[in-house]
């Protein structure tokens, strides 16, 4: 009993220490951070706190520290945490500051990467969507009422990692902040005009009084204002410079493979080229660079951006979606981050010497004092080379690097993968999971229908066509659109009904029937056949968002839905009938929404063994 108590004493007091050993002014020049004077070789990687849950995250924050970072970078998520204005939120999923806790306890430095814009392929790129309604407002841009918003909660953020002493001034794990993000990229900042570098200018005054004791970055912003660090993004980053020579090289997204849209391809990097790419970035100058993502998690509820971006944000991460290393690609950069730690004490010393060994060959060499370390890189991609270097000879596969950390062994070359390949259990489980399709099997499975056209009590009426997410304000994604109409004929076999949409998906009904659907470009113009009645008809058309845009100049604005024009064409007479001004209802969700159904808490469910075929708008349920 007593020596258990003293084992415990033992490990929180190891705890604490671990948790206060950072505290230290973090600077930085032209080489590196510099924690507490000294300069680090930074290896960092990306877990969004919100893509997974809090029981994950000390096993993802240790799984990476295995893996070799010394840094856990996350995006601030604004949109989590002020969902109502005013009323915020850290509980739960949203406990942001017990997630830096926990990368301090394992040891770990933190980059936060505030924002508030994200992009992140996040719902609306992290803004909350009420955002939108305040008056007079435009969004990334010279505009009081946005810069008001941003900057109060910006300060709110940095305020709550002040009290709870997380910035590594104060003796926390936070060595580095950002501001923005990418908008210096050529698709966006020059469509904001005259009054987008004022806004960059007032975006970096205003972190920067915010008194952090810590440096901020601004990626993908070559103009980015000192002492604000400009940084990269991409696959790869070894030929960027910093936009002065006081400034280090950083590389804030090395995209460890891609995210993954609704229908398509599963994005995949081999880990060869990744940790070629890593090297690379060492071996020219580098001395921070942050895996996006190493964890890439779940979208979980209705927090995937868009239009289109599928819920799994696996992203072909060292740590699957589930949590679990994938190999080879953990163990091997696992290998990789280990070869240039044993460069650190050269690499932080001095700049690189670099030099030709022939076409596509390269060495760089980092000599101060008796500390020496090389990398040899062959950037061709198709033939192998021998390269000659210190009079020795080295074998370099075509597009690989190899460190050497005396400058003449070599501990590793990039293309070599030696660590295991193993495939999990689980993703095994996985596999047999899927192979039960839903028709194969029905098998657990319940379902009931949701009501074609109005079916709540909170509908409305207006004249004409509404932009969706006006209307919805996001809360459902769902709008229906309704409509009925007297015909004095049946309109003839040529009807067709024709509407034209902002998107995302559509699905038309014709009195309670299932008439066409469209999604993406197919859900913009969509020409659907129709078989009327004569006297009273009705149009259900169901209007779809899926994820709203989280990239580009002014997405805030794209809008979605069913803005018109709404006809009948081919009628009889070879006449068209213009719906669009007429006096439509409005709901918006779905009444199983509002039934709390997508939680599967309540309702109708039935659970015959067959499943209903050829029925639209159907809920499905299924207990684990
Ligand atoms: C970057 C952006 C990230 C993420 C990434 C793609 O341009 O900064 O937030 O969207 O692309 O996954």
């Amino acid at each position: 009993m007593r020596a258990t108590r003293i084992l415990f004493l033992f490990f929180w007091f190891i705890g604490i220490l671990a948790y206060t050993s950072f505290c230290a002014n973090v600077t930085y020049d032209h080489r590196a951070l510099l924690i507490g004077g000294k300069r680090r070789i930074l290896i960092s990687g990306s877990i969004h706190y919100p893509r997974s849950t809090p029981e994950m995250w000390p096993d993802l924050i240790q799984k990476s520290k295995d893996g070799g970072l010394n840094v856990i970078e996350t995006y601030v998520f604004w949109n989590k945490h002020e969902p109502v204005r005013g009323q915020y939120n850290f509980e739960g999923g949203n406990d942001l500051v017990k997630f830096v806790k926990l990368a301090a306890a394992a040891g770990l430095y933190v980059h936060l990467r505030i924002g508030p814009y994200v992009c992140a392929e996040w719902n609306y790129g992290g803004f909350p969507l009420w955002l939108h309604f305040i008056p007079g407002i435009q969004f990334r841009t010279d505009n009081e009422p946005f810069k008001r918003e941003m900057q109060r909660f910006t300060a709110k953020i940095v305020d709550l990692m002040k009290q709870e002493k997380l910035y590594a001034s104060q003796g926390g794990p936070i060595i580095l902040s950002q501001i923005e993000n990418e908008y210096g990229n050529g698709d966006i900042e020059p469509r904001y005009g005259p009054a987008a570098k004022p806004y960059v200018k007032w975006a970096a005054a205003m972190a920067t009084s915010l008194n952090t004791g810590v440096p901020w970055v601004m990626c993908q912003q070559a103009d980015a204002p000192d002492p604000i660090i400009n940084t990269c993004n991409g696959f790869y980053c070894d030929q960027f410079t910093p936009n002065s020579n006081q400034k280090p090289k950083f590389w804030t997204e090395n995209w460890s493979g891609w995210f993954r849209s609704f229908g398509g391809a599963v994005p995949y990097r081999p880990v060869e080229d990744l940790a070629f790419a890593v090297a690379r970035f060492f071996q020219r100058g580098g001395t921070l660079q942050n895996y996006y993502m190493y964890h890439g998690g779940t979208n979980f509820d209705r927090t995937s951006g868009g239009p289109f971006i599928s819920t799994s944000y696996d992203y072909d991460a060292p740590i699957d979606e589930y949590g679990i290393v994938r190999q080879p690609k953990w163990g091997h950069l696992k290998d990789v981050h280990k070869a240039i730690m044993l460069c650190e004490e050269a690499l932080i010393a001095t700049d690189p010497q670099i030099k030709s060994l022939g076409p596509n060959l390269e060495a760089a060499v980092y000599r101060a004092g008796s500390t020496c370390a090389a990398f040899l890189a062959n950037v061709g991609t198709s033939s192998d080379a021998t390269v000659n270097f210190n009079g020795n000879s080295y074998h370099l596969p075509a597009w690989s690097v190899s460190i050497l950390p005396d400058c003449k062994n070599v501990a590793l070359n990039t293309a070599k993968v030696n660590s295991l390949s193993t495939i999990s259990s689980f993703t095994r489980e996985i596999f047999k999971e899927d192979s039960d399709s839903l028709e194969g099997s029905s098998s657990g499975w319940s379902w009931t229908s949701e009501t074609v056209g109005i079916s709540k009590d909170d509908e409305f009426s207006k004249v004409g066509l509404l932009e969706q997410i006006n209307t919805t304000a996001d809360r459902s994604d769902y709008l229906w659109y309704s409509l009925s109409i007297d015909l004095d004929d049946d309109g003839g076999p040529q009807t067709v009904l024709h509407i034209e949409s902002l998107g995302h998906a559509l699905h038309a009904f014709i009195n309670g029937k299932l008439a066409g659907s469209g999604v993406r470009d197919a859900a913009k113009k969509l020409d659907v056949p129709v078989t009327l009645v004569a006297g009273k008809n009705t149009i259900d058309l169901l209007s779809l968002t899926v994820g709203l845009q989280n990239y580009g100049a002014f997405f805030d604005t794209w809008g979605a839905g069913i803005t018109g024009p709404v006809r009948l064409n081919g009628l009889k007479n070879g006449s068209t009938l213009d719906l669009s001004s007429q006096q439509w209802t409005y709901q918006v969700g779905l009444q199983g929404e509002q039934l709390g159904l997508s939680d599967g808490s309540s309702g109708n469910w039935n659970s015959q063994s067959t499943l209903p075929k050829n029925q639209p708008l159907t809920w499905y349920k299924i207990m684990q």
